[in-house]
């Protein structure tokens, strides 16, 4: 049987993420938009091109405005929420929070309601805040649900790696964890190319060029384009966990994943979701892995982790309240 994959904002992330999905025939393709027609006509303009990629992938859209169209994500395998607001210049993803935490509440009582067994991928802005806000709301089994961030940010630290060190993008091993904000912490220690340390190719200037550079990706672009965000990088980084949870390869990409009592002996962050490195398979976050931390990256992880809880708290707060 053909999988069956929802995505929830039809914007520029939405579409490109559907766009490849179609392109990797990963299965049937639902789209969803508030904006009248959006989505019905980007679903019909990516299957008119189908016959050339010889995939047939059904690919519908649904405008929301009528509720009762969220009844067509029953049977979803996999859900992608990129509805919301994105950043534009000057805007951190923090901003976004209390507009986006309110069309969170919204699609997680639908989701909860009519596809309660997927996996969903949480990708509006800041990711790992609005995947602790749609678990809140739905009260979903918390492995099944992760938000984008490692992903995204480690494809741009191995891109930049790449870049640099004049090499394949392939062979460069590189992950980032943490927020998905500007104290995301990229990890030099474990960053090679084909298992030789970028600490023994790299000066530390230059090191510190490229983590504050992926750091700050995602506002390069914003900056770049002026009218939103970044859509292709992060259509391919969600497309990249799709794949893995429907074909269950079990990659290992850092995500935002759901902090339980016994993880957090090790990360602390208990409760929330934080970037960690995961496996991600037909069932969601399939394993937590453990990174041994020294003193300096212990002390970024702590940073991290009270940003992305501060946020945690203003969600509690919004919730309380509405
Ligand atoms: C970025 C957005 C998707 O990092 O958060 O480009």
């Amino acid at each position: 049987m053909r999988s069956k994959i929802s995505v929830i904002g039809s914007g520029n992330v939405g579409a490109s993420v559907a766009q490849f999905l179609s392109v990797r025939d990963l299965g049937d393709i639902a789209l969803f938009d508030i904006i009248e027609g959006a989505s019905e006509g980007k679903a019909l303009d990516m299957m008119e091109g189908t016959p050339h990629w010889g995939v047939d992938n059904n690919i519908k859209g649904y405008t929301t405005i009528d509720r009762n169209v969220y009844s067509n994500l029953a049977g979803s395998d996999v859900i992608v929420v990129t509805a919301g607001l994105a950043r534009k210049p000057g805007m951190t993803r923090d901003d976004l929070l209390s507009k986006n935490v309110q069309i969170i509440k919204d699609i997680a009582e639908n989701v909860k309601k009519y596809a309660p067994d997927a996996v969903v991928v949480i990708v509006s802005n800041p990711a790992d805040t609005m995947a602790y806000a749609f678990q809140k709301v739905s009260g979903m089994n918390p492995e099944k649900i992760m938000g984008l961030g490692g992903s995204l940010d480690s494809a741009r630290f191995r891109t930049f790696l790449a870049m640099e060190l004049g090499v394949s993008v392939e062979d460069v091993n590189a992950f980032v964890i943490g927020g998905h904000g500007d104290d995301m912490v990229p990890f030099i220690r474990f960053s090679s190319v084909s298992g030789i340390p970028i600490t023994s190719l790299l000066s530390k200037e230059k090191i510190d060029e490229i983590v504050q550079r992926t750091r700050f990706g995602g506002g390069e672009i914003v900056n770049l384009l002026k009218t939103g965000s970044a859509y292709y990088a992060p259509g391919i980084s969600i497309t990249a966990m799709v794949e893995s949870i429907i074909k269950d390869r079990k990659r290992v990409i850092p995500c935002a994943a759901y902090i339980n009592k016994e993880t957090a002996k090790h990360y602390s962050a208990e409760g929330l979701f934080i970037g960690v490195p995961i496996k991600i398979g037909e069932n969601g976050v399939e394993h937590i892995y453990k990174v041994e931390f020294n003193a300096d990256e212990k002390a970024l992880w702590d940073k991290t982790v009270k940003s992305v809880k501060e946020n945690a708290g203003k969600v509690d707060q919004f919730l309380g309240s509405n």
